[in-house]
């Protein structure tokens, strides 16, 4: 059976879908089969595309976010996934509340980027266009490191 992945961030419109799209792009470059999603533990973006910025810098590497809109995190995902990953530790408490019980168990992204230092992509959303490269950079190492546990 394919793996579910599903990629949690706050807002679904930066780091999460960026997640998506370059874990997405990824799995298929490498011959995975994989189901990818992503989505938010707030409710302000639901049905919106994701954030210009994030769109523009994921385009720059070759990532179409363009088919992307946010949703908030369902109770029922924790029983459909195999792998819940947050962006942050304040994604992680918020998933780790709303988990019921025999859910999958909600872990940090950048766990699969031991080499990066960071426990958490940083939220890019009240910040430069520099932060959206960064998060880049995090997301794709990471994304790296979890294909190959696949
Ligand atoms: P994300 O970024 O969680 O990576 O999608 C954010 C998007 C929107 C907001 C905060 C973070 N917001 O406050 O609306």
């Amino acid at each position: 059976m394919r793996a579910k992945i599903l990629f949690v961030c706050l807002g679904n419109i930066c780091r999460s879908p960026t997640a998506e799209a370059v874990f997405r792009a990824r799995a298929l470059a490498a011959g995975k089969t994989v189901l990818v999603d992503s989505a938010g533990t707030a409710s302000w973006h639901v049905g919106q595309p994701p954030d210009d910025r994030a769109c523009a810098t994921a385009a720059s590497r070759g990532y179409d976010m363009s088919a992307l809109r946010a949703r908030q995190v369902e109770h029922e995902d924790f029983l459909l996934c195999d792998h819940i990953l947050a962006m942050d530790s304040n994604n992680l408490h918020d998933l780790q509340a709303m988990r019921p019980q025999g859910g999958a168990k909600p872990r940090l992204f950048l766990e699969f980027a031991p080499d990066a230092a960071l426990r958490d992509v940083p939220d890019p959303y009240s910040g430069g266009d520099h932060g959206f490269i960064h998060v880049l950079n995090l997301i794709e190492q990471a994304s790296d490191g979890l294909l190959v546990t696949l």
